[in-house]
């Protein structure tokens, strides 16, 4: 259920402080990932909180929504499409920039990612200024695909991500 979802990403995160730079608390979710019995807990509550007839192909964010995308996919008989920083992938892309909590950065898709109205689902770890999302939610859309869902394991809400994304819905499993 949702207050026990919550429970086990609260429980399971580390906060590590100054990194990737000074200043900056990093919410760890690898000790999650790294537990099977949570990791597996929290792969089928997100396949159950959206249903699993409600998405046609999972996105994962690089680099820790691809391991969230990567079981939910396994575990409905989907496909997973990588959201990947720029300059990794081979073919050509649609590509679109923002500013990050710390620094800036792009985001790519292969253009033919998307079947043309194929549903999406989009997996992340957090959600924090939200930027990284605004980006994947527009790339996706931008190469055919409709966006179904979004959710992430962890949501910064005093960065107001959310917000960002408005009208689109957000789905936390937690958010501190
Ligand atoms: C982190 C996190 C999200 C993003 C959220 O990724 O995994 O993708 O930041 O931040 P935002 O909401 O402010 O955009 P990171 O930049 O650390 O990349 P990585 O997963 O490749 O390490």
């Amino acid at each position: 259920s949702g207050p026990e979802a919550a429970q086990l990403v609260a429980s399971r995160i580390l906060d590590v402080p100054d990194f990737p730079k000074p200043g900056v608390l990093f919410k760890d979710l690898m000790p999650l990932f790294a537990d099977g019995v949570a990791f597996r807990e929290v792969i089928d509550g997100i396949i159950a909180f959206h249903g699993p007839e409600s998405f046609d192909v999972v996105a994962g964010i690089e680099a820790r929504g691809f391991v969230l995308a990567a079981a939910v996919a396994y575990a409905t008989g989907v496909g997973v499409v990588p959201v990947r920083k720029a300059g990794k992938l081979p073919r050509a892309t649609h590509s679109a920039s923002y500013a990050l909590e710390y620094g800036e950065a792009t985001l790519e898709v292969h253009q033919d990612a998307f079947t043309a109205g194929h549903r999406v689902l989009v997996l992340d770890d957090v959600l924090a200024t939200g930027g990284t999302a605004e980006a994947t939610l527009d790339l996706v859309e931008r190469a055919g695909g409709t966006v179904s869902g979004f959710t992430v394991l962890l949501e910064l809400g005093f960065l107001k991500g959310r917000e960002r994304l408005a009208p689109r819905p957000v789905h936390a499993l937690l958010t501190v």
